[in-house]
């Protein structure tokens, strides 16, 4: 099969030397691309900027901001049997981008935001993907509840949940545990914390089943 997989921040300019973005390593994202690679899947990237290497054998497409990260799913979306958005995409971006570097002559600096793209919400929605459809869903409080409105909210077949406030997993680290709700009536599967790769290798086979069986 074909996966589209996002992975990483995304960097949202202020001006020419500065940005916004946030803690996310990447890691869950490539370790996935890996797990679908070693598992024979044609593999695309789409990533924002990271300090780790894409593994061997995939295509990679490195973006800076939301809306590029946005472009470039658009753009290869269609070729996709499943698409996993694993970026932790940034969901507000400055309403302007300063020419010159900003200088401090004001003690307090208010900066417009505006709300970015949503790439997971508008995979169905705009770039009416048919393929399987997977997203991710990092919360610190009522996980089950939020995770299963996400899924419904952006048309996912299946979301990823972790709690990101427990210290150990989850944003920049190398483990994670997780649970795994679908679209539909199947129960819910949970994945008890390990490694980001052992996770990466259980969910690409709950993919294959989930296409081969459940579709
Ligand atoms: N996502 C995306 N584009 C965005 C924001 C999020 O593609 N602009 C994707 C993420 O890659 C992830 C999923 O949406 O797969 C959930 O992201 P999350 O930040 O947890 O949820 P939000 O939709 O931003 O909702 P909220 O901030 O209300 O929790």
């Amino acid at each position: 099969m074909k996966f589209l997989i996002t992975a990483g921040p995304t960097r949202e300019a202020i001006d020419p030397v500065r940005y916004l973005s946030n803690r996310s390593s990447g890691k869950m994202g490539y370790a996935i691309a890996a797990e679908a690679a070693r598992a024979n899947h044609e593999v695309t990237l789409v990533t924002g900027p990271v300090a780790i290497s894409p593994p061997d054998g995939i295509i990679v497409c490195q973006v800076e901001s939301a809306q590029q990260m946005y472009e470039a799913v658009c753009a290869r979306i269609a070729d996709a049997d499943v698409a996993i958005m694993t970026a932790a995409v940034a969901d507000y971006r400055p309403v302007r981008i300063a020419d010159q570097k900003i200088k401090k002559n004001t003690d307090n600096m208010i900066l417009e935001m505006e709300r970015t793209p949503d790439i997971l919400g508008s995979t169905r929605a705009e770039f009416h993907f048919r393929g399987m459809l997977v997203g991710f869903a990092a919360e610190t409080a009522n996980i089950a509840e939020y995770a299963k409105q996400k899924l419904e909210r952006k048309g996912c077949d299946m979301i990823v949940a972790n709690d990101v406030s427990k210290p150990g997993i989850g944003f920049n680290s190398d483990d994670n545990a997780v649970t795994v709700y679908f679209a539909g009536n199947q129960q819910p599967v949970e994945i008890d914390k390990t490694s980001k790769q052992e996770i990466a290798s259980k969910l690409v086979q709950l993919i294959e089943t989930y296409q081969k069986h459940l579709r």
